[in-house]
């Protein structure tokens, strides 16, 4: 069971606003109006806290786009799950991986939402510990295997730039990793997550509007250039070494 889910008795942080949409809202591109805030659903789900002020990454991401972009689109995938674990209370004492690894044993009813929040909820939080102010380098390892499997770090970053910019519509672009370590870039549609086929995030960049459009607008590729700057490579290379032990989870 992952910590995420066995936090069934931490109470949501106050003043936090949620938007309980349904769950179809959350393929809704909203870049300039943030969902309607609705008090938080206490529950198994809870909102990891940035470990870093909203401002800490500009100016490649600003912090009115990381304040709405945690504090409401994430706590929405947040509230919906806690609102779907009212009646599944199984989902909230699962791991997480369990669940996204094995969607269709899910309930007709609610398979379609939770694959997109429980997929968005796994999506945000690897999203926001793998950047920081200051992230510096790749190194050892994790550089090894960029130079082995991605041609380099120069290329890798053009090519994972042009994934996500070649993703259509809202998605993710992401580095996978085996146990062995192998690195390939992938993309995914809306909030799927390659945990859904078995295999696990190393990195991702959202390329959902919200990420990006009040700074840059249309300018995707403008944003994807500038996130390097706030990408946490000390926290990659843990997720590496996790990923090598088998204990990575999202
Ligand atoms: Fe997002």
């Amino acid at each position: 069971m992952s910590a995420l889910s066995r936090r069934h008795l931490v109470t949501m942080a106050a003043g936090i606003a949620a938007a309980a949409a349904v769950p179809r809202a959350v393929f809704a591109q909203a870049p300039a109006a943030a969902p309607a805030a609705a008090p938080a659903a206490a529950g198994p789900f809870v909102l990891p806290p940035l470990t870093y002020p909203t401002n800490a990454l500009e100016p490649h991401i600003d912090a009115k786009t990381m304040e709405i972009h945690h504090d409401r689109h994430h706590q929405a995938y947040v509230t919906n799950l806690n609102n779907l674990a009212k009646t599944n209370p199984q989902l909230g004492s699962s791991a997480i991986i369990n669940v996204l690894g094995n969607l269709n044993a899910l309930n007709d009813d609610i398979k379609f939402a939770v694959r997109n929040n429980l997929g968005g909820h796994a999506n945000h939080t690897m999203f926001w510990e793998i950047m920081a102010p200051n992230g510096g380098k790749p190194e050892g390892e994790v550089l090894a295997a960029i130079d082995k499997d991605l041609g380099g770090l120069e290329k890798f970053q053009t090519d994972f730039n042009a994934a996500g910019g070649r993703q259509f519509g809202s998605g993710w672009v992401f580095v996978t990793v085996t146990k062995e370590g192998k690195l390939a870039i992938e993309t995914r549609p809306n909030q799927d997550n390659p945990i859904m086929d078995g295999k696990r995030a190393l990195m991702g960049n959202d390329v959902w509007e919200h990420a990006y459009y009040l700074n840059y607008q249309n300018r995707r590729a403008d944003y994807l250039k500038a996130w390097w700057n706030t990408v946490n490579w000390s926290k990659i290379a843990e997720r590496y070494a996790a990923a090598k032990a088998g204990t990575l989870e999202v």
